[in-house]
């Protein structure tokens, strides 16, 4: 991967710890979505992982731990973040912890063009998979993940019983190359 990330519409760049405060607009933006997950959702924690790099995988390296803070080539406005892990959970997947956009900025493909590039970039022998966790509630990412390919479900994770109260995320994962 890059220190940067550049689509038509958005430049994205690798998070450091004085994002923190971009980074929590951006989650606080999304509760919902985040309430969607976890019963209790600490926005200021997981910002501060998010800009200190210590958001990783069991037994993962911060050198293959990608945060990408994105901006919108307009305004130069925040637009989202993106959370990614190369060689997780073995050497040839790459793993999506997460792609938040601010409301105002979902809607008008920046999504796609954002995972279109990814794909692009990843396009080379190394990499196999993309995989990525989405909550099952969450049926608006649903539509949008399975729409862009990742139609295979590796695992579902989460409460075994089901309710109102009640969480658990699909992981998904689309074959590249
Ligand atoms: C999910 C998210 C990343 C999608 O990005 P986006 O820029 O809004 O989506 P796009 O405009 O690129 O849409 C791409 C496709 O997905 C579909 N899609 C996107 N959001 C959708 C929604 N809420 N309902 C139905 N379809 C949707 C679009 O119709 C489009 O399909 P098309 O290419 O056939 O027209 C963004 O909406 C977001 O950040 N949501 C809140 C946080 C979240 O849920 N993140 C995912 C958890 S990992």
């Amino acid at each position: 991967m890059l220190e940067t990330l550049d689509t038509e519409r958005i430049y994205g760049r690798i998070a450091t710890s004085d994002d923190e405060g971009s980074i929590r607009l951006v989650l606080e933006e999304n509760l919902t979505v985040l309430q969607l997950l976890e019963s209790k959702v600490d926005v200021a924690r997981d910002a501060r992982r998010i800009a200190d790099n210590d958001d990783l995988p069991p037994g993962g390296k911060k050198e293959n731990s990608y945060h990408y803070l994105l901006f919108a080539r307009s305004n130069n406005e925040v637009a989202g973040i993106l959370s990614c892990y190369l060689g997780y959970p073995e050497k040839e997947v790459f793993y999506v912890g997460g792609l938040f956009l601010r409301p105002r900025w979902q809607g008008i493909g920046l999504g796609k063009e954002i995972v279109s590039r990814v794909e692009d970039l990843l396009n080379n022998n190394i990499v196999k998979q993309i995989r990525l966790g989405v909550g099952l509630k969450n049926w608006s990412a649903l539509r949008f993940w399975t729409g862009l390919g990742f139609d295979t479900i590796t695992k579902i994770k989460g409460d075994s019983e089901f309710g109102v109260n009640q969480f658990a995320a699909v992981e998904l994962l689309k074959r590249i190359g």
